[in-house]
Parts: structure tokens; C-alpha cells; sequence
């Protein structure tokens, strides 16, 4: 038996019902490994869970993504070894926040080299929710009229850059002047403002009255109603986040009268249900990275025990590109 210093919670709200305490460890049980992990990625979905938007059990830990490197295997586990450096995006549930865990083998999988852990632990959700978004949710053409919202945040930088590559014109949207620059900077070859009033006839113009065939929208409650105004004739609109809050109701008839639109809420733990799959996905995820569609854009590093100010910098917007923690 081990110890991990982990982050626990035994009550839903405010960044500090997050605890950081020490906790048993027992040695990899049969299909597993211990991690002692390098580099936590923190995800808006974190948010959710620790406000209780999004209900865990209590006591709980929290955190889906890490980077570490092996340190023992459990029986039966013949494709990792001790030493061996991995991430993972979900490892049978939350538990990333800590030093030490062990994860199913199965849902991890090896960081190829030249890719560091702390681009790895920054990228690997991310880019694994980019990914079934531009090649299964809508795949991305070449020419299509893409927009991203939140196109400065740790997604919207990857989904955005991906989308250029891969032929797209970009039109990103994002919370301020930096931020826009941000998003530019990410592959976006407009970015929007949307805190000004006309960001919808803004984004219009921008694909020069055309529309957008597919809208990603993760801000849902200020954005949602704009996304489907921005929407072309049958095309996407794909909402997969809630930052400002849940989406209005809406009467599906609204989707006829914006132009015959398709809407779909996507979650990227159902495209990687099935190690085959997710280990497929990953692989295109690493290509990308090493063909430069995908790039590690870390906007902020922070210790485990100063979890609760990673969680108020990304509730305050106050900075672009991913947070990754340290222990
Ligand atoms: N469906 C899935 O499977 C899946 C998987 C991963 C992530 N997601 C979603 O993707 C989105 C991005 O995730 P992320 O981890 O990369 O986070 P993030 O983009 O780094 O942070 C959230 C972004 O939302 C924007 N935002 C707009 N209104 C906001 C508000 N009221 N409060 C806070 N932020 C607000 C902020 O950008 P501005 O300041 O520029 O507005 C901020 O950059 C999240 O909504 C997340 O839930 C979904």
C-alpha cells in the first residue's frame, strides 16, 4: 500500500469544497496500472461536476485526464510495462486530480515520444473531443464555412486549428479583443467578438451572407439562439457544452424556419466507448500533433494545491489556451 495526495470533495459548490488530501493507494488490481502521474489537464466539464451542475457521488475525487508514467502493473496486464509514459481521458471516472492512481490499463495509452507530458495532459481530452467533432459529428470539407465558438479556449484552439487543416474557413468567436487574437493566432481566419450586441450579423458577414454549414457551439446559453441564425440551410448545429449555462428550450418547428437545420448535443466518451476505438481515435489525434493540425497551447500552469485557482481562472475567462496542473 501507497499513498497519493489527491484532490477530494465531499460537498458540491465553490472552488474550495475542493480538498487536497493524502489517500490510500493499494497496489494495480488485475487490468490495471499505477500511474504516478506528471500532469492533471483540466477540463470546463470539472466545472460542472464540482458546482454539481453535473451530479457525482459523494466523497468524490475529481478530474478526468492525466499524464504519468508507469510504475507497476496489476495481473494480466501484458502491453504496458513499468516505466512506460501514458495519458489517458477517462479512466472508469474522475480521480485525475492526484499524484497517484491506478487507472484501467485499457484507457490509457502510450505518449509517443517527442511529445511531452504536460502537452500530453494539456491536449489529449481536448483534442479527443476535436476530433469526433470534425470526423463524425459533421467531417469537415475542405471549403465548408466553419464557426467555433469559445475559438480561445482550450478546445476551441484545437477544434479550430483542425478545422483549417483540414480545409475549412474558420470563423472563430470569442470574449474579448485578446481572446480574438488568441483565436486567430489558433487558425481562425475571422474571430468575433461575441460580448458586442450584433456578433450574429457580425459572423453573417464574415461568411459573406453564405452562413456557416456547421456551427460548434460549447457556450450554449448566450451563443444558442445566434448559432442557429448563423447556420446555412441544412446545415450543423452541434452543441457540446454548456459554459454560459444550459441552452433555452426551443420548439423543434424553429428548426424548419431557420432553414431545415440539423441539431445534435455530442459527448466524446460514446465515440471512444470501445478500446479499439479509442485507441484508433488517439492515433489520429498523435498524427495530428505531429502534422501540426493539432498543437499543445498552454495558457497556465498550477499546483494540485492551488486546484481552486485554476478553477477560478477558467470560471473568470481571464486567460486563453489550456490549464494544465502539476502536482
Ligand atoms: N461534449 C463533449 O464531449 C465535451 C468534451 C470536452 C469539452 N466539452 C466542452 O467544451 C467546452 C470547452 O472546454 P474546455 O475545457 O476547453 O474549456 P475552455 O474553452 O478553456 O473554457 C470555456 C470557454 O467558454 C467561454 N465562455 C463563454 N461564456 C462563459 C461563461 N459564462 N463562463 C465561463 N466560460 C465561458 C470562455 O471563452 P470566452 O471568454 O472567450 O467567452 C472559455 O474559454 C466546454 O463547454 C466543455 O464543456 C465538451
Amino acid at each position: 500500500m501507497t499513498t497519493a495526495r489527491a484532490i477530494r470533495l465531499t460537498e458540491f459548490g465553490n472552488p474550495d469544497v475542493m480538498r487536497l488530501e493524502t489517500v490510500d493507494v493499494p497496489p494495480p488490481a488485475a487490468g490495471e496500472v499505477q500511474l504516478r502521474q506528471t500532469a492533471m489537464g483540466f477540463n470546463y466539464i470539472d466545472v460542472y461536476q464540482r458546482m454539481g451542475r453535473y451530479p457525482l457521488p459523494s466523497p468524490t475525487g475529481l478530474g478526468f485526464e492525466a499524464a504519468g508514467v508507469v510504475e507497476a502493473v496489476g495481473a494480466g496486464v501484458t502491453d504496458l510495462k513499468p516505466g512506460d509514459r501514458v495519458v489517458y481521458m477517462n479512466a472508469g471516472g474522475v480521480g485525475a486530480y492526484a499524484d497517484r492512481r491506478n487507472v484501467p490499463a485499457d484507457k490509457v495509452v502510450v505518449i509517443p515520444a517527442g511529445i511531452s507530458d504536460e502537452d500530453a495532459a494539456a491536449v489529449f481530452f481536448k483534442a479527443m473531443t476535436a476530433q469526433f467533432l470534425v470526423r463524425k459529428t459533421y467531417a469537415v470539407q475542405p471549403g465548408d464555412i466553419v464557426v467555433v465558438h469559445a475559438a480561445a479556449g482550450g478546445v476551441g484552439q484545437i477544434l479550430s486549428r483542425w478545422a483549417k487543416a483540414l480545409g475549412a474557413t474558420v470563423i472563430g468567436t470569442a470574449g474579448s479583443a485578446a481572446k480574438c487574437e488568441a483565436a486567430r493566432a489558433a487558425g481562425c481566419d475571422v474571430a468575433v467578438d461575441y460580448t458586442q450586441a450584433d456578433w450574429v450579423e457580425q459572423v453573417i458577414a464574415a461568411t459573406g451572407g453564405r452562413k456557416a454549414r456547421v456551427v460548434y457551439d460549447s457556450v450554449a446559453k448566450d451563443t444558442f439562439l445566434g448559432s442557429l441564425d448563423c447556420t446555412a440551410p441544412f446545415g450543423m448545429v452541434v452543441l457540446f457544452g454548456a459554459a454560459s449555462g444550459p441552452a433555452p428550450m426551443i420548439e423543434p418547428e424553429i428548426l424548419n424556419k431557420k432553414g431545415c437545420l440539423f441539431l445534435t448535443r455530442p459527448s466524446v466518451f460514446p465515440h471512444n466507448a470501445d478500446t479499439a476505438t479509442f485507441r484508433a481515435n488517439a492515433k489520429d489525434v498523435f498524427d495530428a500533433m505531429a502534422s501540426g493540425a493539432v498543437r499543445a497551447a498552454i495558457g497556465a500552469r498550477f499546483r494540485l494545491d492551488q486546484v481552486a485557482d485554476a478553477h477560478r481562472a477558467a470560471e473568470a475567462r481571464s486567460q486563453a489556451g489550456a490549464i494544465v496542473i502539476l502536482p
